[in-house]
């Protein structure tokens, strides 16, 4: 490990050829090994993005004044996204560096209307459970109580409590299409109904949905509402670097009306370095982000984003029919693509211990909680290999009911009672200074997936010391009572 400038610059070569081996034990993107993260269409596809990028590498966002051409981009992408949802002419947003600061900067947004117009001082937003962990960092960063919203049995949320949980303080609503854990999309129509109904902003968390949905509607995938056409809907966030196939570091947020998007923007009037105006989180933009951005949509075009639509719904549609179908497990909610996770339908068959039997098979796959399961990212690539992975799937189940000890092995075991063990409090605070510990002085990294602590080296440790702790507690409970 190299943790010092090397003296001398060294051979431009030589420098790539230590990257290209630094991601020699990555996780494999290129075969449809992978079911999160990476959104791959192909090489050629991966070298337009670079040329695209390349030619805006050292162009700055900052000032959208300066770079004439960021600024183009950015409206034109901007409009494009707003035309596919459905959106009239008034619909106004920026490009953000990713979905968090798409979902941070609404939060922050609706906040400070509510400050601004209603004199709202503390404020809280209301929200599924499922709505995506970067609202619940929003949430602790801006200070914003979150009101979480239950989900009913078939895993979606509970809009019959919706109304009882809005109050003075309500500056926001969220709702996804879909949401993260389960690929459901929210009854939005209603969420906006009673939205409207009581003059509260409602978000859409689009930014896995925003580039695929609109395009399974056109290929005649029947889906329920949930964009601009909604009338309660008043901003929405939509992901470039997912469905969009765009380079990292690009998505979208967008309002209903400029004057909701004017809360979003910081002004610094007496700054000595000038009076400052910026629009979103960050100050310095990269350039590349934007172009490569705008070239990936104007290559793929409509027939393009259908075609990727309608091969990433065939696997997706193939991967639930074929969950399904395998004794033991079950699909999770009522997914609409393209995503879905799956559980155990059989407490004899502990679904952590097949997924490490996957995991050993070489697929790359994310673990949700409450309810357990697998998660699966499905993408157009994923529809080569989509029966190879149900066969692998099948072994897997085979070898965990054949061998029920495996549940107890592995990552099985540290996932299970980190889902499960009480004191959440305690799990917090154990897994914060697990994470924060990768980045001392020289410490190996924890895979930096927040869902794949449970993988993590020492993770196992920590568990079993939180495991003896929550004894401990309950001992001395019993004792005091
Ligand atoms: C529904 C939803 N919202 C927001 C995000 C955050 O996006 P990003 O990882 O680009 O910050 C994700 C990421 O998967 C997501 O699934």
């Amino acid at each position: 490990m190299s943790d010092k400038l090397p003296d001398q610059g060294r051979d431009d070569e030589e420098v790539l050829r230590d990257l290209q081996r630094f991601a020699a034990d990555d996780p494999d993107y290129r075969h449809g090994r992978l079911w999160s993260l990476v959104y791959w269409l192909d090489e050629a596809h991966d070298e337009f993005l670079a040329r695209a990028w390349r030619m805006y590498a050292s162009a700055n966002g900052l000032n959208p004044g300066a770079f004439k051409s960021l600024k183009r981009l950015e409206g034109e992408i901007v409009a494009a996204v707003a035309a596919l949802l459905h959106g009239d002419e008034q619909v106004c947003g920026v490009l953000t560096a990713g979905g968090t600061e798409s979902c941070l900067m609404a939060a922050k947004t609706y906040r400070d209307l509510a400050r601004t117009t209603r004199g709202v001082g503390r404020a809280k937003m209301i929200l599924p459970v499922t709505a995506h962990v970067a609202w619940f960092k929003a949430a602790e960063y801006f200070d914003i109580e979150p009101v979480r919203l239950p989900l009913d049995d078939a895993l979606r949320a509970d809009i019959s409590a919706l109304e009882s949980l809005i109050d003075r303080d309500t500056v926001m609503i969220v709702g996804s299409a879909p949401e993260y854990p389960h690929g459901t999309i929210d009854p939005i129509e209603a969420m906006g109904a009673i939205a409207a109904r009581h003059g509260v902003p409602l978000h859409v968390d689009a930014c896995v949905g925003g580039m695929i949905l609109p395009f399974m509607a056109m290929n005649g995938v029947t889906l329920p509402r949930w964009d601009y056409r909604v009338p309660g809907v008043t901003s929405i966030s939509v992901d470039l670097h997912k469905y969009g196939y765009a380079a990292k570091g690009a998505s979208t947020i967008t309002y209903r009306r400029l004057d909701l998007f004017a809360h979003q923007v910081f002004v610094q009037e007496d700054w000595p370095g000038g009076v400052f105006a910026s629009p979103a989180m960050l100050g310095t933009r990269a350039g590349g982000a934007y172009a490569a951005a705008w070239a990936a949509m104007q290559r793929l075009g409509v027939a393009g984003y259908r075609d990727l639509a309608r091969r990433t719904h065939e696997a997706f549609t193939r991967l639930c029919d074929g969950v399904a179908a395998m004794p033991g497990l079950r699909v999770l909610g009522d997914p609409s693509g393209p995503l879905l996770a799956y559980g155990s339908g059989d407490p004899q068959l502990a679904i952590y211990a097949v997924g490490d039997r996957m995991d050993a098979r070489g697929w790359s796959v994310n673990r949700v909680q409450r309810p357990e399961g697998l998660h699966a990212m499905v993408t157009a690539q994923h529809l080569d290999v989509v029966d190879r992975y149900l066969a692998d799937l099948g072994a897997a189940v085979a070898e965990v009911r054949a061998d029920p000890a495996l549940a107890r092995q592995g990552s099985a075991a540290t996932y299970g009672m980190l889902a499960q063990l009480p004191l959440r409090g305690m799990v917090r605070q154990q897994v914060r200074e697990m994470f924060v510990r990768q980045y001392g002085r020289g410490a190996a990294p924890l895979d930096v997936h927040a869902q794949a602590v449970g993988a993590a080296p020492g993770a196992r440790g920590m568990v079993e010391r939180l495991a003896l702790r929550y004894a401990d507690w309950r001992r001395r409970r019993s004792t005091r009572a």
